[in-house]
């Protein structure tokens, strides 16, 4: 079993997919490790420690031939894999519902021309054994914390109340919009840096979650929102009627809020438009806004990809890959949950992993030359 390790190609992408720690498991599992070169080199892992690990390292073509599996972060480029194995596997976050030249459903055909079998990682159900192996989790908590250090960033205030010699300085009043994983860790943050937190969610079950981190729950009450987590931990889309009492209700608060951090996805459709225009305008100059679901079609009108734009005297912030501006500590995330997930299904007998019905129907993509999953399907 020849497992390779890619060297990440897009512009924005610092993480690699194995880190040394895993790399010698997988040696300790029986697997022989091919590492590209310089694929850790920007999440400050030196090719010397891969091979001290166990790993040999060459060139795409050498990490490729004969590899049983590829691991990368994101889904590569097609072309740069001519020359794989027949039916190896490819295990990464394809983004199959991305458009543009990094993800896509085309890719995903490319993919199954090339007789790979693409897992997607994001697809990985959300049962309680699958935590570990969990991609979004892990990159989704760090971007959670890093929207507050972005927010501190880029705004003029302080985010603690300070009382000094020269007068006191009022805490800042931030509002997380969709608390999951990216949601709650940025209101974790928000109050170690001594933020005046609310937040708000579709999802019931995140109010006492919300409490719990000492922060304010802002919810709608007058429309029934998702019980408890909802189908397995995802939002769906609200009725108009529900939009419209979210709206009114945010209005209100939005106005007196210094910091608003937004997460809201429903998966596999554009991320809610939660914040208009007109809403942006009710901040008071200075304020900021940072839209984590800008990759997805954004949660706030006039967000822009991989750029903060001023509008109104609001700074809104649309960073893109926000996980990888932490790339040393995602990719030990990252690569244990890779890890964590051939680890799991490893047959010692046959010295290979063997998926089950339950994970890999959920994150098999291609197999035998086609597209196979359900929900590319339907
Ligand atoms: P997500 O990234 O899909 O969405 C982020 C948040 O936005 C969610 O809390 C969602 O309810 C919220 N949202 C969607 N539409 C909204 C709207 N219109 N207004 C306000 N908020 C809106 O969610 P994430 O962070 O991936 O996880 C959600 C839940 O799933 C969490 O409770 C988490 O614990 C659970 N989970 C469980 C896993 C497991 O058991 N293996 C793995 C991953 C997550």
């Amino acid at each position: 079993m020849k497992i390779a390790v890619l060297r990440e190609t897009a512009p924005d992408e610092a993480r690699v997919a194995a880190t040394p720690e895993t790399v010698k498991k997988f040696v300790g599992l029986g697997a022989t490790v091919a590492v590209e070169n310089g694929a850790g080199t920007r999440a400050s892992i030196a090719d010397d420690a891969y091979a001290a690990a166990g790993a040999t390292l060459g060139a795409r073509a050498d990490v490729l031939s004969g590899a049983d599996i590829l691991l990368s972060v994101q889904g590569p480029e097609p072309a740069s894999l001519a020359g794989a194995k027949q039916g190896a596997w490819l295990t990464a976050s394809l983004n199959p519902f991305g458009g543009g030249e990094d993800g896509g459903r085309a890719r995903i055909d490319a993919y199954a021309g090339l007789g790979l079998e693409a897992l997607a990682m994001e697809f990985m159900p959300r049962i309680t054994r699958a935590q570990s192996m969990d991609v979004l989790s892990s990159q989704a908590n760090l971007a959670g914390y890093r929207a507050v250090l972005d927010a501190a960033h880029e705004y003029g205030r302080v985010f603690p109340m300070m009382m000094t010699a020269a007068g006191t300085v009022a805490a800042a009043k931030l509002f997380v919009m969709g608390v999951g994983v990216a949601g709650l860790q940025a209101i974790a943050t928000a109050r170690r840096l001594g933020a005046q937190v609310s937040a708000t969610d579709v999802r019931s079950a995140t109010k006492e979650q919300i409490q719990s981190l000492g922060a304010k729950p802002v919810f709608v009450e007058s429309v029934a929102g998702i019980e408890g987590e909802g189908v397995g931990g995802y939002a769906s889309e609200m009725s108009e009627e529900y939009q419209k009492a979210q709206a009114e209700l945010v209005s209100g608060h939005i106005a007196k809020q210094d910091i608003v951090i937004t997460t809201a996805l429903i998966p596999g459709r554009p991320a809610p438009r939660l914040i208009s225009d007109a809403q942006i305008a009710s901040m008071r100059p200075g304020s900021v806004i940072v839209d984590l679901a800008v990759e997805s079609g954004g949660n706030v009108e006039g967000a822009v990809l991989g750029e903060v734009v001023e509008r109104h005297g609001v700074k809104i912030v649309g960073r893109k890959n926000v996980a990888s501006t932490l790339a040393s500590d995602a990719s030990a995330l990252y690569a244990r949950n890779l890890y964590n997930f051939l680890s799991a299904f490893w047959k010692k007998d046959e010295g290979r992993p063997v998926l089950d019905e339950e994970i890999g129907g959920a994150v098999r993509l291609t197999q035998g030359g086609k597209v196979v999953n359900a929900r590319l399907l339907g």
